[in-house]
């Protein structure tokens, strides 16, 4: 894992789940972790966590839907640490609900975290990342953005299948000429806090249930991601799905 010791590593949606477990671990690995998210209150428990630990960390308030919130949180990296060598585009909502309930504002919500929050710090980070001619993105993206299940998943679903897109056209934008890795780590069940933004009841309870019972620990998702970080500057970790191991799909 050497080569994470000393990275400057952006993290959205480090409050809980994956973002944070993410976070511990990549702190404890020796990278500079500067951590967004909008409970700020979640991010000072954290960060206070890592410093004891001997961690250098930074956080901002970050709302992903705000393109003004995520430069500041990439400036904040930049002013603590003077550049970024990774954003970890995590911040994620998972509403889910059949079509036919027209839950619209919920639909609009996914596609502004889940989609325009990664183009926003996407945003953020190309100009400097394609001048330093080193960087790496990686998103967290799911197994529902390589297939589309019933009951519910079809926008979440969309925002997780364009996300893929948008790495991919990254990737071959960027990579071969700017040196910049681009990564997609899809978890499947995990547990974590994010059936709490489902209000179809019936469907929450699934989730839970699902994820309960099967969902493996985000500290598994947190590993790939160090895995695909600490690969040496030549070799592009692109996509990595992390299953429980009884998950069909
Ligand atoms: N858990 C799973 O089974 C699973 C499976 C596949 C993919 N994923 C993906 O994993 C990612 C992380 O989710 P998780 O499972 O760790 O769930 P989680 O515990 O609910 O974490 C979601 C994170 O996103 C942040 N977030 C939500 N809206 C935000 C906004 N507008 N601005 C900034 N941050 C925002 C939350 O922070 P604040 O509320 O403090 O802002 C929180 O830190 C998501 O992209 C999700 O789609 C999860």
């Amino acid at each position: 894992m050497d080569n994470i010791k000393g990275k400057v590593i952006v993290i959205t949606g480090a409050s809980s789940g994956i973002g944070e477990a993410t976070a511990r671990k990549l702190s404890l690995e020796g990278g500079k972790v500067v951590l967004g998210a909008r409970r700020t209150e979640r991010l000072e428990k954290l960060a206070a966590d890592l410093r004891k630990a001997g961690g250098e960390v930074a956080f901002q308030q970050t709302d992903v839907t705000n393109k003004t919130d995520v430069q500041a949180l990439v400036q904040t990296a930049v002013e603590k640490y003077g550049h970024v060598d990774v954003l970890f585009n995590n911040a994620g909502l998972m509403p889910l609900s059949p079509l036919r309930d027209l839950k619209v504002e919920e639909w609009e919500r996914m596609i502004d975290v889940n989609i325009k929050g990664v183009l926003y710090g996407i945003a953020a980070v190309l100009p400097m990342m394609r001048e330093q001619k080193s960087g790496h993105i990686i998103n967290t993206d799911s197994v529902a953005g390589y297939a589309v299940s019933r009951g519910g998943w079809a926008v979440y679903s969309g925002t997780k299948f364009a996300v893929r897109a948008i790495a991919e056209g990254l990737r071959l934008e960027e990579s071969p000429y700017s040196g910049i890795r681009v990564t997609n780590v899809s978890p499947g069940a995990v547990q974590t806090e994010l059936p709490s933004t489902i209000t179809d009841p019936k469907i929450k309870k699934q989730v839970e249930e699902k994820e309960k019972f099967r969902g493996i620990k985000p500290e598994a998702i947190a590993t790939a991601v160090a895995y695909a970080i600490s690969q040496s500057d030549e070799v592009a970790i692109n996509e990595v799905i992390v299953r429980p191991t009884a998950q069909q799909n």
